[in-house]
């Protein structure tokens, strides 16, 4: 699995960021479990509390194109110089389609990038005994 060419989609989405509060771009790609990747960004409103996550954006245009599992997932915010990670919501969310193991590789506008595992990022995940299995 190319992180880096997953990564350099999620930079490519996060041009497409509609961030004109917080002025913070931010691009995901989504890496299906057949190898299609698909993209979303950051999407304000002036009702801030509106926004919604490239995380979240990237799945609902994944599932609603039918995908429901994920091997792995790129972030991209090239207005941080530090690597930022997926918010709290976005990791529960991003949990319900991706195994334990799979990677969140993120990086800012420096070229310092991170993986770690949704597992490592959620950790004691909230109601995991419901999920879908
Ligand atoms: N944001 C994301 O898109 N993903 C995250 O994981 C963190 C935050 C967005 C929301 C808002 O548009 C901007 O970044 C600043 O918080």
């Amino acid at each position: 699995m190319d992180l880096d060419a997953l990564y350099a989609r999620a930079v490519q989405a996060a041009e497409n960021s509609y961030s004109p509060y917080s002025r913070f771009r931010v691009g995901a790609a989504l890496l299906a479990a057949d190898g299609e990747i698909f993209t979303g960004c950051n999407i304000e409103n002036r009702s801030y509390g509106l926004a919604i996550c490239a995380e979240r954006s990237a799945l609902a245009a994944a599932v609603s194109a039918g995908k429901r599992k994920f091997i792995a997932v790129a972030i991209a915010t090239p207005d941080a110089d530090y690597p930022v990670g997926p918010c709290g919501a976005c990791r529960q969310v991003l949990s319900e389609f991706m195994g334990k193991n799979a990677p969140v590789y993120f990086g800012g506008r420096s070229g310092g990038r991170v993986t770690a595992s949704i597992g490592e990022l959620l950790p004691h995940d909230s109601l995991y005994e419901l999920a879908e299995k």
